[in-house]
């Protein structure tokens, strides 16, 4: 199953993800980051950027793949997956642009660019650490629900309601693309690694599905019980809708300090 930790705040799921992900690159300098979008993140970039100030490690070999992009917005576009990874993750942790991989939203190349994209994981080695948030209709990456387990990088619809939480950063609702690029829940679930994270009380249905709901592609979270190795960094409003509480804050104050996330 997957480790729940409860945290109090953002900066703290934040702090945590990070220390993980600097203990990673410290032992592998051209690991390999699985990179999400969107507010619940930038908590981990955050942190992970102070920690490199306050304390140097070398990140000029750290590759990084972008979890998903939207198809058809125009090159340099802001709201750009693109242009948000390099503004949230990329310029503040000073990682090389050029290690970095996003999904090809292009119109010309959908047809190529999926399987494009697998290809350039599988060159890389796979994904050591995946970074998720998770959207209120249950997705990770942009695999909405009916998604398939078995999904590789593909051209997907977006649901309406993940149209209309997404609009906040457009002038118009209407310009949110429909579709997009996204890595399938396949395609997530190789990655070595999972760290989910989530906060609010919007995301609480969301999280008691993926957590300790039936496996099942109409609740595409729930993808996470397939994985060997998931932390689950969740506040106590996000946190409001799971059954094992108990079980996961004794686990936790249990864990033996070497054991790590
Ligand atoms: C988008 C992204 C997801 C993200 C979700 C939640 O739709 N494609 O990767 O997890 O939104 O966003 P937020 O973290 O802003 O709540």
């Amino acid at each position: 199953m997957a480790e729940v930790v409860l945290v109090d705040t953002e900066a703290d799921a934040g702090a945590l993800a990070a220390a993980s992900i600097r203990a990673l690159i410290a032992r592998k300098p051209d690991a390999v980051l699985g990179l999400a979008t969107g507010s619940t993140p930038l908590s981990v970039y955050a942190a992970l950027a102070a920690s490199l100030t306050a304390d140097a490690l070398d990140v000029s070999r750290v590759r990084g793949f972008a979890l998903d992009e939207y198809v058809g917005l125009p090159a340099g576009h802001p709201e750009s997956y693109r242009s948000v990874i390099m503004r949230d993750a990329v310029v503040p942790l000073g990682l090389n642009p050029e290690n970095i991989q996003v999904p090809n939203g292009d119109l010309a190349t959908l047809q190529t660019a999926g399987l494009d994209y697998e290809a350039a994981i599988l060159a890389a080695g796979g994904v050591d650490v995946q970074i998720l948030g998770i959207g209120r209709t249950g997705h990770v990456g942009f695999n909405e629900p009916g998604s398939s387990f078995a999904s590789v990088t593909r051209i997907k619809t977006l649901a309406e309601k993940t149209r209309v939480d997404n609009a906040r950063f457009f002038a118009s609702p209407d310009d949110v693309p429909i579709h997009c690029m996204t890595q399938g829940l396949g395609t997530i679930l190789r990655a070595r690694h999972l760290i989910l994270l989530a906060f609010g009380q919007e995301k609480a249905d969301a999280i008691a599905a993926a957590v300790e709901g039936p496996v099942s592609s109409s609740k595409p979270g729930s993808v996470i019980q397939l994985h060997p190795h998931v932390t689950v960094i969740v506040d106590e409003a996000a946190a409001a809708r799971l059954g094992n509480l108990d079980y996961y804050r004794y686990a936790w104050a249990n864990k033996h300090a070497w054991q790590g996330i």
